[in-house]
């Protein structure tokens, strides 16, 4: 088994203060694997801003031990201390940069620290320009750019010094949808690439959908869930999980929806989960037409989650009540089926848990809105290898 490049062991972290202690990282476990892009999410007080200073040895753990690369941090003198963080890089939500000097020299101030000859300090910043794809701003100050801009001087300053691992804390909060996908790609390229581990902090589960290998869930200082990014989407366990799911995925009807879809649709509604676990999407079609079953997608989405196809398709089905049953059972020998009836028939959808009302199954900010975790066969799905291009109705495709 390859050696963690972090490990924390029963790490805590205390903070004294007037109104009491608050005990901001609670007797924390896990290993991080070299090559990983690891994500942890938690809402604002989480503790997650800790967690990464306790990395970077920026805090001192006030009880059991964090080791980076084979040292524990708890143990090393000031001077070791300062090697460690050397071969960490670390990008900020509000970029960080310094104001009165222009791009290369942002890039290269690392490197001056780091006592570089000029010659090699020169090249070192085009190529790392060129790596994040600004080599025209080098001569640009900071003002100039715009957020995403900012955020790849920022990323090419984390890399200067050649770091194993990159510690990135909320760096796409400040950016819209459109940059934060451009931001996360070079992040993964810093991954695949440079082989460097990437520790992702943020409380977005888009986030950790597009781009981590696995996650941890934090709530009050402690791990509540850690799991393949996946799974945790599939079949989050914690209460805090789900919510974040809930807030990533859109892909089920809530019940404003599926009202108005009972308005518009008569025949037999279910919702199909589709994964990549085992059959294509094109089965689903062919178990329907082999038992005199029309269906059409109404609503749903397939999106990715860690790069594998995840969602589901709330299908129209009409024929006749005993063929639509058939097609029914059928489609539950290899899917994660909801049956939820017809207009003048509804049946409850059980894994709706939210009140009529609350319908968008709660966001990190919003109020807690917590659907209970999707009921789902292991080893089931309708992906695989299977077209992707589905019918779709006046639904939503993600
Ligand atoms: N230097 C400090 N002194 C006292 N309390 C602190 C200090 N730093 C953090 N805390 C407290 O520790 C807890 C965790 O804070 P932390 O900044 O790690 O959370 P976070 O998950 O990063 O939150 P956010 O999403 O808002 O950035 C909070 O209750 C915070 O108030
Ligand atoms: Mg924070």
């Amino acid at each position: 088994m390859t050696e963690p490049i972090i490990a924390f062991r029963e790490a805590s972290k205390v903070f004294t203060a007037r109104s009491g202690d608050v005990r901001a990282v609670d007797g924390v476990s896990f290993d991080i694997s070299p090559g990983e892009i690891f994500g942890v999410i938690g809402y604002s007080g989480a503790g997650k801003s800790t967690l990464v200073r306790l990395i970077n040895a920026l805090e001192p753990a006030t009880s059991g031990s964090v080791v980076v690369d084979g040292l524990d941090l708890t143990t090393l003198p000031e001077s070791r201390l300062r090697q460690v963080r050397a071969g960490i890089g670390m990008i900020f939500q509000q970029f960080n940069l310094l104001g009165s000097r222009s791009v290369a020299k942002n890039v290269s101030y690392p490197l001056e620290v780091a006592g570089w000859p000029k010659a090699e300090r020169a090249a070192r910043v085009a190529e790392l320009l060129d790596f994040v794809g600004i080599a025209d701003k080098a001569g640009v100050y900071p003002a100039k750019l715009s957020g995403g801009q900012k955020q790849r001087v920022g990323i090419a300053r984390a890399l200067a010094t050649n770091p194993r691992i990159l510690l990135a804390d909320e760096c796409t909060s400040a950016l819209d949808p459109e940059t934060t996908a451009d931001v996360l790609a070079l992040l993964r390229r810093v991954n695949t690439e440079l082989g460097i581990t990437v520790v992702v902090i943020t409380h977005e589960m888009d986030v950790v959908r597009s781009l981590c290998d696995r996650v941890a869930v934090m709530e009050h200082g402690r791990v509540v869930e850690l799991d393949d990014t996946y799974r945790v989407f599939s079949t989050p366990q914690h209460p805090v999980s789900r919510r974040f799911v809930a807030s990533a995925l859109k892909d089920r009807p809530t019940a404003d929806v599926l009202e108005r879809l009972r308005g518009r649709h008569p025949g037999r509604l279910v919702t199909v989960g589709v994964d990549d676990a085992g059959h294509s999407t094109a089965t689903m079609n062919e178990v329907l037409r082999e038992a005199g079953v029309d269906s059409t997608v109404v609503f749903g989405g397939i999106t990715e989650v860690a790069q594998r196809p995840y969602g589901s398709l709330t299908l129209e089905l009409t024929g006749q009540p005993a063929s639509i049953q058939q097609g029914v059972t059928a489609l539950r020998a290899f899917s994660d089926v909801v049956d939820l009836g017809t207009a003048s028939d509804p049946h409850e959808d059980p894994s709706m848990a939210t009140p009529r009302g609350s319908s968008d199954g709660g966001t990190p900010d919003g109020p807690p809105a917590m659907p209970p975790p999707r009921t789902r066969r292991p080893g089931s799905g309708l992906f695989g290898g299977g077209s992707s291009h589905l019918p779709i109705g006046d639904g939503r495709t993600s």
